[in-house]
């Protein structure tokens, strides 16, 4: 089915990017699961190896392939962005731009609270080939652009911070940044494209974890790039071509399944992360939920100002710190799973001892995910679990 931008975004998700219907057209797109594509021609394989590397047509599956076309195709759509790479997980697509992005001698701002490895790359891996990297309170503009020097190429965002739910002004930033010729790049995994649009705040390249809400089923690992066609040009020029670290045909035919249906999913996480985290907010053990979603939220104009809707994932800090009390209520649930990921059907706690910069000392931090289960049934197995905290 021919569609563009003139559909909604419920008909975007189902076909955009497909064929149309033929005799007999496969409404489920097949899986190129090849490594490569042979030509006709000799002239014809090297004019596309040399000029035109990431396809379409394409000749080596380290580069690019049919199934992971359409869903770029569909991922770069749904951003508003010119084009998009899908990689092996999250953390490759970030790892992948950011190196992209950066050389020797350069310098990039960070928010405090970005996703854990994120850190560890720019604190203990990139400075072996010089690249340094300052961390910054994302809530504050000027603290910002205060860290700002003659070599930063890069400002790096996350908006909310997958563990803290501390947001950025985004259009501010981006607006800033390009007055001084700086990038901006931001890790929008907790937002999809459906609650928030950082291309069109002047934000240059966004990042995902797409084993989260696009998968939607913690059944893979995935990550995409999107930005415009110069710069995912000169990352497939780069990067893929001497790292690779794609996606799979499998992978991307699974997730290009997931995508469809995002905007059903995602309204349902949110509505029951409001409700538990309302609740949980009124419980007398609890001493703060961060949720961006209520309206107690500390940055509510920077939630209205940036995004149309909160998801699923939100954390709280007991009242009652103490470890053994933390690890308790988490084996208590029966519900939440403890795992690491969200974004899937299931609901999920981990618990994580974190500083934020305006913290004298580390906390617990409880995060959970709001799966798809019934919202009563959450919070039935969170009131069974929080005598623990007391
Ligand atoms: C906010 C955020 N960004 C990036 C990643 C990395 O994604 P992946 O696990 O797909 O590499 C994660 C993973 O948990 C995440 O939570």
């Amino acid at each position: 089915m021919a569609t563009d931008g003139c559909y909604g975004v419920n008909t975007q998700l189902a076909h955009f990017g497909e064929s149309c219907p033929a005799d007999g057209t496969p409404v489920v797109p097949p899986i190129y699961q090849n490594s490569l594509f042979t030509f006709p021609t000799m002239e014809g394989l090297l004019e596309n190896m040399w000029n035109n590397p990431g396809g379409p047509p394409h000749h080596y599956s380290r580069v690019s392939n049919p199934s992971l076309e359409l869903l770029e195709k569909k991922l770069a759509n749904l951003e508003g962005g010119d084009a998009c790479k899908v990689f092996a997980s999250g953390m490759t697509a970030i790892t992948i731009a950011i190196m992209n992005q950066v050389k020797g001698g350069d310098h990039v701002i960070v928010v405090d609270g970005c996703y854990g490895p994120v850190k560890a790359l720019l604190t203990g891996y990139l400075p072996k080939y010089g690249v340094e990297a300052t961390f910054v309170d994302g809530r504050d503009v000027d603290a910002i652009f205060a860290a700002v020097k003659p070599n930063t190429k890069l400002i790096y965002l996350e908006s909310p911070t997958s563990l803290t739910f501390r947001l950025q002004d985004i259009p501010e930033v981006a607006k800033r940044a390009k007055e001084r010729g700086i990038r901006t790049m931001i890790d929008a995994t907790y937002n999809t494209p459906l609650m928030m649009k950082p291309l069109e705040m002047g934000i240059d390249i966004v990042c995902h974890s797409c084993t989260k809400y696009f998968s939607g089923h913690s059944d893979l690992t995935a990550g995409a790039v999107i930005a415009s066609q110069e710069i995912i040009d000169n990352l497939v020029r780069n990067e893929v071509l001497m790292m690779g670290a794609l996606l799979g045909p499998f992978q991307a035919w699974l997730l290009t399944r997931g995508t469809r249906t995002l905007a059903v999913r995602l309204p349902q996480h949110e509505k029951t992360a409001n409700h538990v985290a309302g609740w949980l907010e009124q419980q007398p053990e609890v001493k703060v939920v961060h949720h961006i979603g209520l309206e107690s939220y500390a940055q509510r104009d920077v939630f209205l100002k940036t995004m149309k809707g909160a998801t699923g994932l939100f954390s709280f800090e007991a009242k009652d710190d103490d470890r053994a009390k933390v690890m308790d209520f988490c084996n208590r649930l029966q519900l939440f799973g403890r795992g690491i990921s969200w974004g899937g059907f299931e609901s999920l706690v981990v618990a994580s001892h974190v500083q934020p910069c305006d913290y004298d000392a580390p906390r617990w931090f409880i995060r959970l995910f709001c799966g798809l289960e019934d919202p009563e049934d959450l919070i039935a197995d969170i009131a069974n679990a929080l005598p623990a905290l007391r």
